[in-house]
């Protein structure tokens, strides 16, 4: 069942419309400086996260795995990963744990060399559960750096078969974070201030916030047959709020949720976030070829280092410190919050 599930979610995510009706990244306007600081050519778009360097401040998102076209998609998107230095996440291993002829289609991504390699399980099933054993054949599988532990209980709560226990999730979660490297990650509806909180004082090492701007589960969750999808399309925080909103906690953060250009990363990382999470844009490049992959990544780089250029900086670091103007609803997100 979760086999097929994967597939529908690739074939949906791919052919439909599953955004967000409003993208909150058009909310955000970087102040332009008149005289550069470097050449653009020697803008440093460099970062370390978790302990590793990247060439680019960019992680491709968690997406898939668990069944035979999935393995194809990750190991396009290694390819791509390994070539140009930056991060990968696969997406939930749940189908691999249950079904153990699965694994290849994770463990692909471990045949390649990339800087920062992110495995991935579901928090839902740490409240029916899943613990320590399961962790430590997700990291296995694929030679793991960190974990993310993904929420995404409005999938759940929309889709026809979600588990929607949430029981001694926390308690379980803190117990893990005591002893492996675990990210928080949402999966389109932002993670909240509360949570972070919680993240943070149990010892998770890292937010994705993956809030809303892109990818809408609910959507996704709709097409499938959750019909309350409609109403919830839009349901959750937006990804820039999320970022503004965690920042003085002081965690390293992905800002991640409907990054579709490099000046949406630039406007990401001007708002506190040391890296980006890119997924849906990603998955049709996928399916074709790494090159196809590199294709997208490769304008993505060149945008995010034209910004940080007519921003005045010479780094990616320095780009923490652009001037921003907040407009339009992610504004009035910031005025009642
Ligand atoms: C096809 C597809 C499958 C996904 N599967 C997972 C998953 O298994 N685990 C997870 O943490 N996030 C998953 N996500 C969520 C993404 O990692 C990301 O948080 C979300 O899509 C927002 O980013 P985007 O707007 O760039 O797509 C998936 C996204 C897509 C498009």
């Amino acid at each position: 069942m979760i086999e097929n599930r994967k597939l529908e979610h690739i074939k949906i995510c791919a052919d439909k419309d599953v955004n967000s009706h409003h993208n909150y990244w058009n909310d955000v306007v970087l102040k332009h400086e008149t005289i550069p600081k470097v050449d653009m050519e020697n803008v440093e778009l460099s970062v370390e996260f978790l302990g590793k360097k990247l060439n680019y401040p960019i992680i491709i998102d968690a997406m898939t795995g668990g069944h035979k076209v999935a393995k194809l998609i990750n190991e396009n998107l290694a390819a791509a990963a390994e070539e140009l230095g930056i991060g990968m996440a696969v997406g939930s291993q749940r189908a691999a744990i249950e079904n153990t002829k699965l694994e290849d289609t994770y463990s692909v991504v471990a045949k390649y060399d990339m800087p920062l390699r992110i495995g991935n399980l579901g928090a839902p099933q740490f409240a029916l559960g899943y613990g320590e054993e399961e962790v430590k054949k997700a990291i296995e599988m694929i030679d793991a750096h960190a974990i993310d532990i993904h929420f995404n209980y409005l999938q759940e709560a929309i889709q026809p078969e979600g588990d929607t226990k949430v029981g001694n999730l926390r308690e379980n979660l803190a117990e893990l974070a005591r002893k492996y490297k675990l990210i928080a990650k949402e999966t389109g509806a932002g993670i909240s201030r509360n949570a972070a909180e919680f993240f943070k004082n149990a010892g998770f090492k890292a937010i994705d916030v993956s809030g809303v701007s892109g990818t809408s589960f609910a959507a996704v969750e709709y097409y499938r047959g959750g019909e309350e999808g409609k109403l919830f399309w839009d349901w959750g925080l937006p990804a820039p709020y999320c970022i503004l909103s965690l920042k003085d906690l002081n965690m390293p953060l992905i800002g991640s949720g409907g990054i579709r250009n490099g000046l949406d990363a630039a406007k990401a990382i001007a708002l506190g976030a040391d890296v980006v999470g890119i997924a849906r844009i990603l998955l049709k490049p996928a399916m074709k070829s790494k090159e196809d992959v590199i294709k997208v990544l490769e304008r993505i780089i060149k945008e995010l280092r034209i910004a940080v250029f007519l921003i005045g900086a010479e780094s990616v670091k320095e780009l923490k410190n652009a001037k921003y103007v907040v407009r339009g609803e992610l504004a009035q997100w910031l005025r009642h919050c």
